[in-house]
């Protein structure tokens, strides 16, 4: 008889905002054990899959104690006995058991758990390495001979938005590697690069705080603009060329600075239309080494990311969907059909199953669409998944922050399949 499911069990575990996640155990007949637990967001999509929370008082209504009961009374009991190989079939039977299209019955946090646990524990099982089991279930195409074809760190160097007070309206302002060469070597080009950002911002008489994700949080920076001129002196003060090594990439994340139909630009005390915002957006583009763009406008604002993809086009700069595709096939064919965007992030958890994400990762493949695998600004645990699925699929980044325990693991993680990879190739 085949390896089974044996046991499925969860624990409520903390994040590293200080609120509870979830973390899932799965137990096989063999006797291997395997967990997972998963982050969530701070400026979550409106179209992603269900976070469920208790509500009550305890953890001021975030506890997940009601998310360990349902993995522990309702999924358990459908997974035990069934084969952990398959791993198309566990997360469809989840879906199935949701019955929602956004995971509002049993959370999308409950059911990204139990999947990740149980991938992680079936790749134990067959003795590969979490990316390759991945990459051979899925048939990803996966044929990794070099390091150089590893996922390249898009590091944030510079964070406001929803994820510090009183900084930038743009969310992130990320350093990225621009090349292909082994993680060992553009990670340290690009922390080298953030070091120096360190010394730049200190002699503007910035503060030097970090934000959600681990980046310089800066208080009273003047424009949304100013950080560009902030990374630029620091990827040359590093020793590297701009553009060339090391490149600049902003999340603008608008949907949270949208109202009304219009962009409130707070740090300028200005309200744009979409087109203005372009035309900002453009004068960025002339000036500044910008390797990608992503979420430059409200997540269900399509007429603006149509509009705006060809320019993006004529400068080369690929411009990721995130809130506007939220890790989902419908809403990738979407901005596929409309022309919306070139490229996609992915975050496990806005879809909530293994299957759905690399579903997604396919598609754009077959697109033409760079990937990029991204943690989450809300909570994020040392749980590395997230890294292995970009491996699998081939992302062209993954996006993390620079410090910070729960982000340098996904780093060392990436560090950590380079030497795997060097060393079958000897
Ligand atoms: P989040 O955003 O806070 O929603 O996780 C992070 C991101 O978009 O990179
Ligand atoms: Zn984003």
């Amino acid at each position: 008889m085949s390896t089974t499911i044996k046991r499925i069990s969860a624990l409520e575990i903390l994040a590293s905002g200080g609120y509870p996640t979830v973390e899932a155990e799965v137990e096989l007949s063999s006797g291997l054990v395997a967990r997972a637990s998963v982050p969530y967001g701070a400026s979550a999509g409106s179209h992603e899959a269900t976070v469920l929370t208790d509500g009550g008082d305890r953890y001021l209504g975030k506890g997940m104690q009601s998310v360990v009961q349902t993995i522990e009374n309702t999924i358990a009991p459908e997974l035990v006995g069934q084969n952990p190989l398959d791993q198309k079939s566990i997360d469809q039977q989840m879906l199935d058991l949701d019955g929602t299209s956004n995971k509002a019955t049993l959370g999308g946090n409950a059911v990204l758990a139990v999947s990740v646990a149980v991938a992680r524990a079936a790749a134990k099982e067959v003795g590969q390495p979490l990316y390759r089991y991945l990459a051979d279930q899925f048939q990803t195409g996966l044929d990794l001979e070099s390091p150089d074809q590893l996922p390249q760190p898009m590091v944030v160097a510079i964070e406001g938005g929803k994820h510090a007070d009183n900084t930038t309206d743009l969310q992130e302002y990320c350093l990225s590697s621009t090349q292909s060469v082994a993680p060992s070597e553009s990670v340290r080009k690009v922390l080298e690069s953030y070091h120096q950002l360190k010394k730049i911002l200190q002699k503007e008489g910035l503060s030097t705080n970090v934000g959600n994700e681990g980046a310089f949080a800066p208080n009273g920076i003047a424009t949304n603009e100013a950080p560009f001129g902030y990374l630029v002196a620091a990827i040359e003060q590093a020793g590297y060329q701009p553009g060339k090594e090391i490149g600049i990439s902003i999340d603008a994340a608008a949907s949270e600075f949208y109202a009304d139909g219009l962009y409130h630009l707070a740090v300028e005390n200005r309200k744009l239309t979409a087109n203005e915002l372009m035309a900002y957006y453009q004068t960025w583009l002339e000036k500044y080494p910008i390797a990608t763009l992503e979420d430059m406008f409200h997540e269900d604002d399509w007429t603006a990311w149509s509009e705006f993809l060809p320019l993006t086009k004529k400068f080369n700069v690929p411009l990721i969907g995130d809130d506007l595709t939220v890790t989902n096939t419908e809403r990738l064919q979407r901005a596929i059909d409309e022309q919306a965007i070139s490229a996609i992030l992915i975050k496990l958890n806005q879809i909530g199953s293994v299957s759905e994400t690399i579903a997604t990762c396919m598609l754009a493949k077959q697109h033409g669409m760079m990937t990029t695998t991204s943690h989450r600004g809300g909570g994020e645990t040392n749980d590395t998944a997230m890294v292995d699925v970009a491996v699998a699929v081939g992302s062209r980044f993954i996006k993390v922050g620079p410090t910070r325990g729960e982000r340098v693991s996904k780093y060392n993680r990436l560090l950590h399949i380079e030497s795997e990879i060097k060393n079958s190739v000897k």
